[in-house]
């Protein structure tokens, strides 16, 4: 008995540890944000960089909105850090997200976001007025 549970403990460490040390946040798959938009995100290749479809819940047009492309990298990290662009299909603007993915502390992984919004102006006068700011949260869609 005294030889058994050495035993046991290393065999139970080694089947556990993979799990403790594996990749913790994985970008690919579906998510939803706090404005009830959702996204899919395709499995990442060698090189960090992954496409998708976005499809937002809210917009500043009014055409109606469709699923439109994003295109993105991460980098290589249990927690990574990535950013990604959207190209509108349903208007002429474009935005940007840089994030990074986390584990909260009920191990849900959520991804912590900041955009860009730029929109399409017909006068350099305009310029100031054509860049829009702020933050949206992702959790999974199961
Ligand atoms: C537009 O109306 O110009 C295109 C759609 C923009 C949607 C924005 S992007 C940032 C924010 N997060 C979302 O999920 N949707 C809005």
């Amino acid at each position: 008995m005294e030889q058994v549970t050495p035993f046991l403990l290393v065999l139970s460490l080694a089947l556990v540890a993979p799990g403790l040390f594996a990749g913790k946040c994985n970008l690919t798959g579906s998510w939803i944000n706090d404005l009830g938009s959702n996204m899919t995100i395709w499995p990442i290749d060698k090189e960090g960089n992954f496409n998708g479809i976005y499809y937002t819940a809210v917009k500043d047009t009014p055409n109606d909105p469709k699923r439109s492309p994003l295109l993105g990298s991460q980098q290589p990290s249990e927690y990574p850090t990535f950013g990604f662009t959207v190209n509108w299909t349903f208007t002429d603007s474009v935005t940007v997200f840089t994030g990074q993915c986390f584990v909260d502390e009920d191990g849900k992984e959520i991804l912590k976001t900041m955009w860009l919004l730029r929109s399409h102006e017909n006068s350099i006068k305009d310029d100031w007025k054509a860049t829009r700011v702020g933050y949206n949260n992702f959790t999974r869609i199961k």
